[in-house]
């Protein structure tokens, strides 16, 4: 077998301009999988026909495969015609049309990477994208190569269930006791959609009827223990399928839908063509081993894969620098059914943050790059933020701009257009532009340039004249600054209130800023105008501006979008923090307080709980990390565990009433309006425990909770607050009732993270537990990954450091993907102030001077020189 990790010193890179169209096309492909542990043998058999002349050999990919036998028209290739370098096969001297026969074997036990087809629990999976598919057979591994794939399954009585993609063609018993099942798939696709699944697994089904009236069947496969937990996720399907329709008029095509869970799995779920694999994290779910946070999560992912289909399927990526074609589009589409089905403003306040305490990091870091790269060294790198989540507000930027009616119509005619082709970024945005006789040149640089914008708005108001002034300036993202730059067409949508009654001044106006500067007056403008900006983040950038204090209060108190609220109070609590930072003794502003006690008595407030646990919870390390640089993490720490004793006893009257009030009763449901009081209750409940003694009530909530995430909160909260002996007893009766790989890792990040217990000795104890599995990318993140993203006092320290890096370095070995995405935290040393920058540094090049993936060398070199 070849080694399947590259030298250090010499990563190759791939280039958008650089491509080239594939000088063939493959007719059909017939795999025949002989399935067992370590030695499954793989026959392909497909027809390819030339359609570049003057080409004479066939280059194909593969990795980690052993060759037995390839022939071309029944007969073998002379090893003479066959050149193999890094991951590519060349045979030379091919006809113009051929038939192509590759047998390989392969060791699926032996596959930690977890890409190609691998064991997970003695089950049979694949994971194929982006370039998994080199690890079964020789093909041309890249999405513009689309083929019809018809998949024999030959295993033993010990796999009953086998599963591919398309349609069941036969199924029998063969004379020598293994069975075999042979799958079709009418749909032609790039082999990054293949999948194949062999185990002995139980099934929960379903059906659907299609807006034309066609009965799909649906399926979830699961191992037998789990059967119990699918349901939420088959009626999240049914959800979806039926929302694709409404909303973009998309009905399914195949007559069954299928999809499996797995333990062992890197991302969260993956959209093969009628069989979508999912992480079992992400699919199954039951009051009592999922949290409302959890629920949330796997409708949106189920949703996500099922709409793939169509955005991703039907119409595909030509390379792999469209990758946000399908995924920022992907995104766009799951956030807006979880707004439509939830709720919007709460969904969207999510987002929002999430993009800008990541997204926004990553923008500003050594991996920056823009949603469409121009080059990359491992693709697996390019599974970002800045693809999925930026890539998703520029969808709906379109979307801002052309309004729905205009966007549905181009979305129309973009899956109308394309179908059954693999196309680029640059056609999916003209058929935008076809349908609104917009032009989108200036746009583009939102798919081309790097770096997130920065706007600066400056207001002038004469209180006699009325006339009001609003300069925006757009300012280069920081990283840019020594760069070329071009101005973005920027979206912002903003509206004037006033500043003592709430009224509305100017009504909500859509201005698209398309110089460096513009100027823009409003007339007869009475009162005190406030500006509610880029409201719903109506664009990805950074608002640069120090508002005044009165101002952000009236925002929080009146303003009627949702995310505009939560930002000015977010705003107040970062300009408080600073406040700390400068006089860690100086008093919370009152203003503040009372701006908490009015949001928490405000009758609306009471109507949209789950929105106020939003405003009331404080802004995470990284937006603070952002705004005071450079940043000193324990600094902040404690600066924000200040302001937020300071609104608990503030606001002290109020926290036991709400968690009363607000704790939803009868039989547990995920739906919106239960999972917002619930997380107002457990908000209210954790600054309670800042003020008395909660032991009882955690004892309590523990004990008689009809759900996980009660339970869970009560632990948690009990981890952090109560008095150490009923701290250590939930901790134990927790791990207990932890019978669920679920609720164990919940348990083990907890364990890993919180504010009293968590010790680098703590966090390699839980890597040593029984039920830890260095194999499992879940366990691996529910201990290291929580660690040094969550757990700020013990990984920022030397200690800490070292953890980390002797983690990524023993990862490494066994699954590249997941050493390169734990590494990240230690990538970002740019961002803190000395003391921290060359204890980080040390660490990374301990890392760099080992042999290494191709994965973590390109993101530790991009890190450090
Ligand atoms: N196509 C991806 C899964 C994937 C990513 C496979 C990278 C191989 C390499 C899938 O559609 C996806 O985006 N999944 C996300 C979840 C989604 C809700 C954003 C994931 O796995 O995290
Ligand atoms: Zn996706």
């Amino acid at each position: 077998m070849i080694d399947s990790r590259a030298m250090n010193a010499a990563p190759n890179t791939t280039r958008l301009a650089e491509y080239e169209r594939f000088p063939y096309t493959v007719e059909s492909v017939d795999l025949t999988f002989d399935l067992h542990p370590s030695e499954t043998h793989v026959r392909q058999i497909s027809t390819w026909r030339k359609i570049i002349p003057g080409v004479t050999s066939l280059e194909l990919n593969g990795k980690d495969l052993k060759r037995i036998s390839i022939k071309i028209d029944g007969e073998l290739v002379d090893e003479s015609r066959l050149v193999e370098i890094d991951e590519s096969l060349l045979i030379r001297q091919v006809p113009d049309a051929f038939t192509l026969e590759v047998v390989t074997q392969i060791s699926p036990e032996a596959n930690t990477a977890l890409e190609g087809l691998y064991l997970s629990n003695g089950m049979f999976c694949t994971q194929c994208e982006a370039e998994g598919f080199r690890r079964i057979t020789y093909y041309p591994d890249r999405p513009d190569v689309m083929s019809i794939f018809t998949t024999r399954i030959i295993a033993d009585p010990g796999y009953p269930v086998l599963l591919s993609n398309g349609n069941l063609i036969s199924e029998n018993q063969m004379e020598d006791g293994r069975r075999e099942a042979v799958w079709q798939d009418p749909f032609p696709k790039p082999c990054y959609l293949f999948a194949l699944v062999g185990g002995d697994l139980a099934v929960e089904r379903d059906n659907f009827v299609t807006m034309s009236g066609r009965e799909i069947d649906l399926r979830i496969y699961v191992e037998k223990k789990d059967l119990n937990r699918v349901r939420y996720a088959l009626e999240s399907l049914k959800r979806a399928m039926k929302w694709d329709e409404n909303v973009y008029g998309r009905e399914y095509d195949l007559d069954i839908f299928m999809i499996v869970a797995v333990s062992h799995f890197n991302m969260g779920a993956m959209e093969n063509k009628g069989l979508n694999i999912f992480n079992s994290s992400c699919v199954l779910a039951s009051p009592d081993a999922a949290t409302d946070q959890a629920f949330q999560r796997i409708e949106a992912i189920v949703a996500h894969e099922y709409f793939h289909n169509w955005s991703g399927n039907r119409v595909t990526c030509r390379d792999w620098f469209q990758l946000s074609l399908k995924e920022g589009f992907t995104v766009f589409r799951d956030s807006e059914f979880s707004a439509d089905t939830n709720s919007r403003a709460v969904k969207r306040i999510q987002d929002v943050n999430f993009l800008r305490s990541a997204q926004f990091t990553e923008d500003a870091g050594p991996t920056a790059h823009p949603v469409q790269p121009l080059e990359y060294q491992e693709i697996s790198n390019f599974y970002t933020l800045t693809i999925y989540e930026k890539g998703a507000e520029v969808v709906r930027m379109i979307r801002t701009l052309l309004g729905p009616e205009l966007f549905r119509q181009g979305s129309d005619l973009y899956f109308d257009r394309y179908d059954g082709q693999a196309v680029t970024i640059q056609e999916f945005v003209g058929a935008m532009a076809d349908v609104s006789g917009r032009d989108f040149r200036q746009f583009m640089r939102w798919y081309e340039q790097p770096g997130t914008p920065r706007l600066r708005v400056y207001m002038s108001h004469g209180s006699a004249t009325g006339k009001l002034t609003i300069q925006f300036d757009q300012k280069a993202p920081v990283i840019a600054e020594t760069d070329s730059h071009e101005p973005y067409l920027i979206p912002i949508s903003y509206q004037l209130i006033d500043r003592e009654s709430g009224q509305i001044l100017v009504p909500e106006t859509l201005f698209e800023l398309s110089e460096m500067s513009t100027t823009v007056t409003h007339e007869n403008v009475t009162g005190v105008p406030v500006i509610s900006l880029l409201r719903g983040l109506s664009a990805p950038v950074r608002l640069e501006m120090t508002r005044p204090v009165a101002d952000l209060i009236a925002l929080a108190r009146f303003d009627d979008d949702g995310v505009s609220r939560w930002d000015a109070i977010q705003d107040l609590y970062i300009q408080s923090i600073g406040q700390l930072l400068k006089d860690p003794t100086s008093p919370v502003d009152q203003a503040l307080i009372d701006l908490v006690c009015e949001l928490i008595r405000d009758p609306q407030m009471e109507q949209d709980p789950a929105c106020l646990a939003e405003m009331l919870a404080l802004p995470q390390d990284n937006i603070l990390w952002d705004v005071f640089q450079p940043a000193d993490p324990q600094a902040i720490l404690s600066a924000r565990k200040h302001l937020r004793q300071a609104l608990a006893d503030g606001a002290s009257k109020y926290w036991k009433i709400l968690f009363e009030t607000m704790m939803p009763e009868g039989p547990y449901q995920p739906e919106a309006s239960a999972i917002g009081r619930r997380s107002l209750a457990v908000t209210a409940l954790a600054y309670l425990a800042k003020i008395e003694p909660v032991d009882t009530i955690l004892e309590d909530l523990f004990t008689n909770a009809s759900n996980l995430t009660e339970r869970f909160a009560a632990y948690r909260i009990a981890r952090s607050d109560a008095a150490p002996e009923l701290s250590d007893a939930l901790s134990q009766k927790f791990l207990d009732g932890a019978d669920t790989d679920e609720v164990l890792d919940l348990w083990l990040s907890t364990e890993a993270t919180n504010e009293r217990t968590a010790t680098i000795e703590r966090v390699r104890e839980l890597t040593e537990h029984e039920r830890f599995e260095w194999t499992n990318p879940n366990r691996v993140r529910a201990v290291l990954g929580a660690f040094a993203n969550r757990n700020v006092e013990a990984f920022y320290s030397a200690d800490g450091y070292r953890m980390l890096a002797d983690s990524v370095l023993k990862l490494d070995a066994m699954n590249p993907q997941i050493a390169a995405r734990l590494v990240m935290p230690l990538c970002q040393w740019a961002r803190f102030g000395p003391s921290y920058q060359d204890k980080i540094k040390s660490e990374l090049r301990r890392i760099i001077g080992r042999k290494l993936s191709k994965d973590l060398v390109e993101i530790v070199s991009k890190s450090i020189d």
